[in-house]
Formats: C-alpha cells, sequence, structure tokens
C-alpha cells in the first residue's frame, strides 16, 4: 500500500490569521495543502481567488492542491496556474471531454497535475472517457459548498470500483476523520482532504497522523 498523502483543506482554517493556519499544519507532518475555490455558481457559497492563492504561495513549501468548484473552470486555469498551484482539479459537471483534453496538454507543459472530481450523485461512468487524461481523480464524499458536513458513505463504493479500473491516484474530499478514514484507504483511496476534522482539532499533528493511520 502507498503511503496515504493527507492534505489539510485551508477552508476550515481561521482566514484572519491564515499564514498562522497554513504554517501550522506544515509543521505537523500535511503533504500538501488543499484550497478549495467556489464562484457562488456552481456551489452555493464564495471562498477566495488566483490572488489568495498567490500570497499562500509565499507562505508555505507544501504542494498546492487547488480544488476549483466553479463554472467553465478552462477560463481561469491560467489565472491559478500562475498563482503557484502545484495541482489542479476540475469538477466532470462543468467541463466537458475536449475541453480536459486540452487542459491536460496545457498543464503538463506547465509540470502541473489534473484532478478531475465529481459530485456524489454524479455516476464514476461520467468520468471513464478521461481517466487517462487526469493525474488523479478526486471523489466527493459532500455535496461540495462547505465544511464540516457528514460524509456519504456511497463514496465507498465509487472508490472501489474506481480502484479496479484506475492506476492513478484516487483522492476522496469531504467529512472525512479518524474513523471513515481507515475504510477509504482500504478501498483504495491514496489522498485524504480534510477540512474540520484538523483545523478543529486540539494538535493538528495528531489529526493528520490519525487519518493517515486509518489503515490499522
Ligand atoms: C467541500 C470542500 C472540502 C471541505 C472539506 O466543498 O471541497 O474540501 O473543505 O471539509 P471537511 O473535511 O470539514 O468536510
Ligand atoms: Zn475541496
Amino acid at each position: 500500500m502507498n503511503k496515504i498523502k493527507v492534505a489539510p483543506s485551508i477552508l476550515s482554517a481561521d482566514f484572519s490569521c491564515l499564514d498562522r493556519e497554513i504554517k501550522k499544519v506544515e509543521a505537523a507532518g500535511a503533504d500538501m495543502l488543499h484550497i478549495d475555490i467556489m464562484d457562488g455558481h456552481f456551489v452555493p457559497n464564495i471562498t477566495i481567488g488566483p490572488a489568495v492563492v498567490k500570497c499562500i504561495r509565499r507562505a508555505t513549501r507544501l504542494l498546492l492542491d487547488v480544488h476549483l468548484m466553479i463554472e467553465a473552470p478552462q477560463k481561469f486555469i491560467d489565472a491559478f496556474v500562475d498563482a503557484g498551484s502545484d495541482m489542479i482539479t476540475v469538477h466532470i459537471e462543468t467541463i466537458g471531454e475536449a475541453k480536459i483534453r486540452e487542459l491536460k496538454a496545457k498543464l503538463k507543459a506547465k509540470g502541473v497535475k489534473l484532478g478531475v472530481s465529481l459530485n456524489p450523485a454524479t455516476p464514476l461512468d461520467k468520468i471513464k472517457g478521461v481517466l487517462d487524461a487526469a493525474d488523479f481523480v478526486l471523489i466527493m464524499s459532500v455535496e461540495p459548498g462547505f465544511s464540516g458536513q457528514k460524509f456519504i458513505p456511497g463514496a465507498i463504493t465509487k472508490i472501489k470500483e474506481l480502484r479496479s479500473i484506475y492506476q492513478g491516484e484516487i483522492a476522496v474530499d469531504g467529512g472525512i476523520n479518524d474513523l471513515v478514514a481507515g475504510e477509504l484507504i482500504r478501498a483504495g483511496a491514496d489522498i485524504l482532504a480534510a477540512g474540520s476534522y484538523i483545523f478543529g482539532a486540539k494538535d493538528a499533528k495528531d489529526a493528520i497522523e490519525r487519518i493517515r493511520d486509518g489503515a490499522k
């Protein structure tokens, strides 16, 4: 089994002291930083844009895992690449297969990884045609939009099915804590994004280790 990567989602951080929050999870052993971008259209919430990602880039050496929950993501790819993203995830509900292939070529040339995500209600069939272009797949285990929601167990079946047909990395996002991590890892997940469980913990290092050790 590969080493599980843990991606704290800054949506649950205290944005009034974001630099401190980021350095806290970096010191606590995070493998990457999960950054949720929301536009108020694809999801009923608004977060941050490329200007803030650029500032975050200066605050940490962690890989920046940028999760775009926005309509027409292709319009903003250059801005997020220039801001310093290392991984960019688009939702299959927001972009067609041809555009995903164009994106893949563009990101590959820049050394940025492409993730393709799907909502809990979107069947795996919708992404099967682009799996060869995806560096990783992000399975949503809550409805995108907010931190602190309850994990939707249907994600487990999806991970298992995807694992049987896909060799790339599988990331999971939403409602993840130490209790569900083990099942996700056994199902075949490689990257676990968690917001409220890590930023809400008294000890972020302990929280990250508990997620990573979920398999034990
Ligand atoms: C939800 C976001 C998630 C969220 C995770 O739309 O994509 O990354 O911040 O937060 P928790 O772990 O609290 O569900
Ligand atoms: Zn996310």
